[in-house]
């Protein structure tokens, strides 16, 4: 069976090719290398000892997603990575996120609609909680104001999506990520982050291996055990395999309703010192850091319920924080002794 993976060269979709893969799917991949490498398929076929196929389309082009889906008439089903995810970046160049988050996920699902039936998996975030005022976070919390336009195009992508289903052949799963991290065991792929990384763990690898300086703690004054905000890190590998779960779910018309949607997290809360310290643990380096003023935006807590994953999908996250970091940092000496 043929899935179109749009983003497949990038951090999570690289790594669900791979679980697809080995699941026996034959798999398309589109990217506009916007932010991600052509040799991220080395990596990936070093693992699975398969090419995926590679399209370099620009999915803003309508009529090369039109072509695409005329030479591609027997794709079973669509993972849409394909997005810019900088906040700042967003709060800098708001129509830039617009264009390229709606108007992408538009094209898809106007060729899409067009199938007898079309199975589309959705790649959305927690960061629709906002600031959730109940711990752990369940699908049913109400969704805030976005904070920034990245998590706008994240909002509104699902609100597309939700009522495009509605009235066409599309079932849609819609996956709400928590904090993905590490990379895949074998150190074949990883995160690769473009200019200094905004997220806590590719800067913190980045300092064990002295690229950076030392780690800035964004403040210790909020209302958690030790200070620290709180997240749910899951490994990205676990990730991965909830998609094709959910991929397999829609396949097999398991699906009650034309959009279903659930949190992908660990369920455990771990505070940036907890983060901090595991790290120092698995590597054995000592993280140099500081404590500086909170970063605006931030949200104190958010950590996932995955109750509704766990039953309904038969899926939960296997890796524990420590794997996690050990992953991320192998990955980290890795790419460092390439280059
Ligand atoms: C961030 C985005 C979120 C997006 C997610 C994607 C913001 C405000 N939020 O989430 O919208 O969906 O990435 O992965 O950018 N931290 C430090 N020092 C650092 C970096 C981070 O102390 O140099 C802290 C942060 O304050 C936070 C935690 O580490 O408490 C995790 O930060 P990060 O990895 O950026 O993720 P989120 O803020 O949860």
């Amino acid at each position: 069976m043929k899935i179109l993976v749009t983003g497949g060269l990038g951090f999570i979709g690289s790594h669900t090719v791979v679980e697809l893969q080995t699941e026996g799917f034959d798999v398309v991949i589109i990217d506009n290398l916007s932010n991600a490498n052509e040799n991220v398929l080395d990596g990936i076929t070093s693992i699975t000892q398969k090419t995926p196929i590679f399209e370099k389309i620009d999915l803003r082009e309508k009529a090369d997603v039109q072509d695409f889906f005329k030479r591609h008439a027997d794709i079973a089903g669509v993972i849409h990575f394909a997005a810019s995810k900088a906040v700042n970046e967003s709060v800098e160049n708001p129509l830039l996120y617009y264009e390229n988050n709606l108007n992408s996920l538009i094209y898809l699902l106007q060729e899409l609609q067009q199938k007898n039936r079309a199975n589309f998996i959705f790649s959305s975030s927690c960061t629709v909680y906002g600031q959730a005022e109940k711990m752990p976070i369940t699908e049913a919390a109400p969704i805030q104001p976005a904070l920034s336009p990245y998590g706008n195009t994240k909002q509104i992508g699902e609100e597309i999506i939700t009522e495009t289903a509605k009235v066409t052949n599309i079932n849609a799963i819609l996956l709400r990520y928590f904090n993905p991290v590490g990379a895949h065991p074998s150190a074949a792929i990883g995160e690769l982050p473009l200019g200094v990384p905004q997220n806590l763990v590719p800067f913190i690898t980045q300092t064990g291996i002295g690229i950076r300086k030392e780690l800035s703690v964004y403040g210790d004054d909020y209302p958690t055990a030790d200070g620290t905000c709180v997240r749910d890190y899951i490994h990205v590998v676990d990730l991965a395999k909830a998609h094709v779960v959910a991929l397999q779910r829609l396949l097999n018309k398991k699906n009650p309703e034309k959009v279903e949607i659930f949190n992908l997290g660990t369920g455990t809360g771990s505070s940036v010192l907890e983060v901090i310290q595991t790290f120092e643990k698995v590597s054995g380096k000592k993280l140099p850091y500081k404590i500086v003023g909170r970063r605006e935006g931030d949200i104190t807590e958010a950590y996932a319920n995955t109750d509704k994953a766990n039953s309904v999908l038969g899926w939960k996250a296997k890796s524990t924080l420590e794997d996690s970091l050990a992953s991320a940092w192998k990955w980290e000496q890795k790419i460092r002794a390439d280059k």
